[in-house]
């Protein structure tokens, strides 16, 4: 086949994509393979038009509280891992996270996100009080959870104390490479047995998976594609791995914003309503990342809501931005951003269209 040849190709897998939204596993592989940037303009346009016809130009904000490093996995890439000596370990208090929600809803936040490592001090019952007094004291927000990996038990109680959603990336669906990213306490069968009880407890379920992971092929990534068609999530969450370098994966290369920008195109034409941020590994990669994420067809920004003092010590990955927009003081810089592609934030739950 000719380059030109190729493109086209390209360009008919992903019209075909946008019709049935049902692709083989080789004609995922093909389409990411043999992208081109003309594709990916292709790819991109289409994304935006589907974005503006289910959300129109409106950007839904979510405020991240990550209240603890403490995590009792070791995975690979992770700059939280256990085994990483130098991290400076520190946890909220209820009454710190319950001060970021009250700053978070005075500047405009409906959705908290609670995101943490894996630990233990946070059993059900500290949790169950922590997200009951969110609900109690902010009936009109979504409460998120991104705690890792737990029982349907501990799922169910989280979810009756008043969690509304839950964040778990299945980070690869490929168990060969899952283990290549993880130490063998985890595997991928479990993060996905996870997810399903999630969503059978009535979760608004995210999911997702780093772009340029360490071994990751262009089988991995439609493998991914296959998993978010059946699992059906409400949010998807990707960015690229970012190497940390205290961490088994320091010395391996970064994943691009380029690949990053194709897969959000076709997660939003594969799930026309998802929930998709445009993440802060986007952002840190590339300086304007936020920006293209949206116009590949991203509509959810989650700026810091964290105290400005732990922030530096949630470092999953080297250079994590945390201040200037990604933070949630600088809603207003954020804005004027959006407003210059022409978006706007909406001061609202930001509920999937998809519940
Ligand atoms: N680079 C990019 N993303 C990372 N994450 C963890 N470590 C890294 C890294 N080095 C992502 C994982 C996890 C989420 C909270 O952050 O996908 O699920």
């Amino acid at each position: 086949m000719t380059p030109n040849d190729r493109e086209q190709k390209v360009k008919s897998l992903i019209d075909k994509l946008c019709l049935t939204r049902d692709l083989k596993r080789s004609e995922w592989t093909e389409l990411i393979r043999e992208r081109t940037p003309a594709s990916a303009e292709y790819l991109f346009e289409r994304a935006r038009a589907v974005r503006i016809r289910c959300y129109g130009h409106d950007i839904y904000i979510r405020g991240l509280i990550e209240f603890t490093n403490y995590c009792r996995n070791d995975c690979y890439y992770c700059g939280i891992r256990r085994s990483n000596s130098n991290a400076v370990r520190y946890r909220l208090t209820k009454e710190d996270i319950l001060a970021c929600c009250e700053e978070g809803y005075r500047l405009g936040f409906r959705t908290f996100v609670l995101q943490g490592g894996e630990d233990g001090w946070f059993t059900d019952e500290r949790l169950c009080d922590i997200v009951s007094e969110i609900r109690a004291h902010f009936p009109d927000c979504a409460i998120t959870l991104s705690v890792g990996e737990r029982s349907y038990d501990s799922y169910k109680k989280l979810y009756d104390a008043g969690a509304d959603r839950y964040l778990l990336r299945h980070e690869t669906y490929d168990a060969e490479h899952y283990g290549r990213l993880h130490p063998a306490s985890l595997s991928a069968s479990h993060r996905q047995k996870c997810l399903r009880d999630l969503k059978k407890i009535g979760y608004q379920v995210g999911t997702g998976f780093m772009v340029g992971s360490p071994y990751q092929t262009p089988e991995n990534l439609a493998d991914d594609m296959l998993f978010l068609s059946r699992l059906n999530p409400q949010m998807v969450g990707i960015g690229p791995f970012i190497p940390h370098h205290e961490t088994p994966f320091a010395h391996m290369p970064a994943g691009t914003a380029e690949l990053t920008l194709f897969m959000l195109g076709l997660i939003r034409l594969l799930l026309p309503r998802v929930l998709l941020p445009a993440t802060t590994a986007l952002g840190t990669i590339a300086e304007d990342g936020r920006e293209k994420g949206i116009l590949a067809g991203a509509n959810v920004v989650m700026p810091n809501l964290s105290p400005a003092q732990v922030r530096e010590k949630y470092l999953l990955y080297d250079n994590k931005l945390c201040t200037g927009d990604e933070a949630a003081e600088s809603l207003n810089s954020l804005k004027t951003r959006m407003e210059k592609i022409g978006y706007h934030i909406a001061v609202s739950r930001g509920d999937s269209l998809n519940i």
